[in-house]
C-alpha cells in the first residue's frame, strides 16, 4: 500500500528562530493528534540542522527544498545532497516549478539532482506540473508525461520505487485557484498509468502522488478523497500550525 503524505514547503519564508518555533509547533501538534498519514516539512537550508534537533523524526519527516547538481567542489553558494543528508534531513523537494522557472532547472539538471539525492539516501519529492497555457491548449497531460520521462525514466525500478511525486499545476500555486478534485484525479490517474507502462503495475500502485497548489483545510478532504491523490505538497498553508494541521487531519 502506498503512503499517504502531507508535506509542507515553506519556500523562502521564516527566519531561523521563526522556523524553529514553527517546526516545534507542528511537532507538538502531532504529539497530540492521531494522524492517518506521514507528515513532512520542507524548510530552508539554513534551518535544517536546528529543526532536526527539535523534531521527533519518527513523527515528522524533514526535507530540504533543493540540492545542488554536484557532489562537492568549487560551486560557491551551493548546498550538496551529502550536506543536506548530514543535517538529518531524509527528503529533498526537487523540480519545483519555481526552481524550473526562476533558476532555469532543466530535466537534464534535475536528473543529476535526483541521482545525487538517491545516492545520499534522500527521498526525492519530485514536482511536475503544467503552466496555464498548457492547461488551456490541452497539452497538459503530455507536458507532465515528458517531465517525468525526461528526469526519472532512466532510473532502475528499484530507485524509481523510492520517488514521491508531487503534481503541482503552476497556475494553482500560490494563486488561491486550486485544481478541482476531478482535475487532480484525472492527472494523477494518468501519471499512474504512465508509471505502470514503464515500471509495471506494482510500482505504479506503490508510488505516492501528492497534489500541490492552493491546497487548504477547506479543500484538502475533497482532493484527498480521490483514489489517486495520495496527499499534498503545501506551500502557504504550511506556514501556520493550525492550517497545516487542518490539512494533515483531512485524512
Ligand atoms: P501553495 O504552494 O500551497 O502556496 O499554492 C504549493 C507549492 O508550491 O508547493
Amino acid at each position: 500500500m502506498r503512503k499517504k503524505i502531507v508535506a509542507g514547503n515553506w519556500k523562502m519564508n521564516t527566519n531561523l528562530q521563526e522556523g524553529i518555533a514553527l517546526a516545534k509547533g507542528v511537532n507538538d501538534a502531532l504529539n497530540n493528534t492521531n494522524v492517518n498519514c506521514d507528515v513532512i516539512i520542507g524548510v530552508p537550508f539554513t534551518h535544517l540542522a536546528s529543526v532536526n534537533d527539535v523534531i521527533d523524526s519518527s513523527k515528522l519527516g524533514l526535507a530540504a527544498e533543493n540540492c545542488a547538481d554536484h557532489k562537492s567542489g568549487a560551486y560557491t553558494g551551493e548546498v550538496s545532497a551529502p550536506m543536506v543528508a548530514s543535517t538529518g534531513a531524509t527528503y529533498v523537494i526537487l523540480g519545483h516549478s519555481e526552481r524550473r522557472q526562476y533558476y532555469g532547472e532543466t530535466s537534464e539538471i534535475l536528473k543529476t539532482k535526483v541521482n545525487l539525492a538517491l545516492e545520499n539516501n534522500l527521498t526525492p519529492i519530485f514536482c511536475i506540473g503544467e503552466v496555464l497555457e498548457e492547461r488551456e491548449n490541452g497539452s497538459y497531460l503530455e507536458v507532465v508525461k515528458a517531465q517525468i520521462e525526461e528526469a526519472l525514466f532512466e532510473l532502475s525500478a528499484e530507485d524509481f520505487d523510492k520517488i514521491i511525486l508531487a503534481y503541482e499545476p503552476v497556475w494553482a500555486i500560490g494563486t488561491g485557484k486550486t485544481a478541482t478534485a476531478d482535475q487532480a484525479e484525472e492527472m494523477h490517474a494518468f501519471i499512474r498509468g504512465v508509471i505502470a507502462a514503464k515500471y509495471g503495475e506494482t510500482i505504479a500502485e506503490n508510488t505516492s502522488i501528492l497534489y500541490g497548489g492552493s491546497c487548504k483545510p477547506s479543500n484538502a478532504a475533497e482532493l484527498f478523497a480521490k483514489p489517486n491523490v495520495d496527499g499534498g505538497l503545501i506551500g502557504g498553508a504550511s506556514l501556520e500550525v493550525e492550517s497545516f494541521m487542518g490539512i494533515v487531519t483531512a485524512f
